[in-house]
């Protein structure tokens, strides 16, 4: 029997039967007492639509611009490393299902393929995301990489001056390095599928990093090197040099004050993403939605604004843009799908949000996605 999927909900459920606990977690789970990941959700919650009737929305269209391109529907998918843990096509698999449905992705720095395989799967509108890492020369040498493959724009994620301590994984051994354990092995034979799937996959790695650090290629041993390379000493000034290395779109990811989305722009930055990196980071961080509306009010006119954390159906996508963002992405969300049921789940995640937006859009009375009423919420 074919499985029904009438929700993201439904996929996470299908994702969390199929991947084993440690994976599972790794994907849904966040920083602490995980109150910034539960706010992320349950803050679009109170947001409540003002529908406007009589407005013939026979022909909504969804499609609009981000950075000057055309999509079809105001989304991306967030870049996730290790997503060759869900299903060994992990980034290649998303991509593949972005290009699919007209809409952009963010690969990460941390991806389990290398940027030019992703780019050679699924030639399209593919960004990287980098992460300002201690040896600047490796930094800068991934900007040139991407911009050889064809990379659109570069992302650079900066709240991740140290990595949150997300307690799943310490409890699961999730850990760099991992620490395998009686209970582990339990949770991996009780999940053969995944097992079977991953068997022939064994020697995961870091697709971006391979060429770095020493010459144990092994995920864990990338990992390891990479968390030494987490510079907390990043600053405005990094950012200014990286404007200087990048003659395309550049964006700044993890933006959750208006002084920093100004400051951003002031230095040249193209677009901005309010994240909280889906409540993986600070634990007592505003959720995105709630700090998205100062943050358009301080820049909303200059750039346009991106969100993350949280979005889960078309309505959410719908209340961003009526507060002021351009356009929306998802990480958690794709990850469900890509777990539930490979490139076809992903697809299927992205359908979904494709048609929740569509009726959202048409029975709250907006025609276009590009010129969302801004007095779709109430007050
Ligand atoms: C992430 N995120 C992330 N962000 C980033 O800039 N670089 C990265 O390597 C990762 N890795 C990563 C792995 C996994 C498993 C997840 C779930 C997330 C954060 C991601 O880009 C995005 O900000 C959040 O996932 C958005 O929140 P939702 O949609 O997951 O609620």
């Amino acid at each position: 029997m074919t499985a029904v999927y009438a929700s993201v909900d439904d996929l996470r459920r299908a994702a969390r039967g199929y991947l084993p606990r440690m994976v599972f977690d790794f994907v849904d789970g966040g920083a602490e007492r995980e109150i910034t990941l539960r706010a992320n959700l349950a803050d679009f919650e109170p947001l409540r639509f003002s529908p406007r009737v009589l407005t013939d929305v026979s022909a909504v269209e969804l499609g609009t611009t981000l950075l000057g391109e055309p999509i079809a529907l105001p989304l991306a998918i967030a870049p996730m490393g290790l997503c060759g843990l869900v299903r060994p096509e992990g980034e290649l698999a998303l991509a593949r299902a972005a290009k699919a449905a007209g809409i952009p992705m963010v690969l990460s720095t941390a991806a389990s393929h290398a940027l030019e395989s992703v780019m050679d799967a699924a030639p399209g509108n593919l960004s990287f995301q980098l992460y300002i890492f201690r040896d600047r020369e490796f930094a800068k040498s991934l900007v040139q990489r991407a911009r050889a493959a064809g990379y659109r724009a570069l992302v650079v994620t900066v709240d991740l001056t140290r990595g949150g301590k997300r307690e799943k994984d310490i409890h699961n051994g999730f850990t760099v390095p991992p620490r395998f354990t009686r209970r582990t092995a339990m949770d991996l034979l009780r999940h053969p599928a995944w097992l079977a799937r991953m068997a022939p996959h064994r020697k995961q790695t870091l697709g971006n990093l391979v060429d770095w650090g020493g010459r144990d290629k092994s995920v864990v041993a990338l990992s390891t090197f990479m968390n030494t390379q987490i510079d907390p000493g990043i600053s405005w000034a990094d950012l200014e040099w990286l404007r200087g290395e990048w003659d395309l779109p550049l964006v700044v990811k993890g933006i959750l004050h208006p002084d920093d989305a100004r400051q951003a722009l002031a230095l040249g930055a193209d677009a901005i993403i309010v994240s909280n990196h889906g409540g993986r980071q600070l634990d007592g961080a505003p959720s995105s939605i709630s700090a998205l509306p100062r943050i358009a009010d301080a820049v909303g006119n200059a750039t346009e604004i991106i969100l993350d954390s949280g979005v889960r159906r078309g309505a959410d996508m719908l209340k961003a843009l009526a507060l002021g963002a351009r356009a929306c992405m998802i990480g958690k969300a794709a990850l469900y799908g890509l777990g539930a049921d490979g490139e076809a789940g992903v697809a299927r995640v992205l359908t979904i949000l494709r048609q929740e937006f569509d009726v959202a859009m048409a029975l709250s009375g907006n025609q276009r996605a590009a010129a969302v009423r801004p007095d779709t919420l109430l007050p």
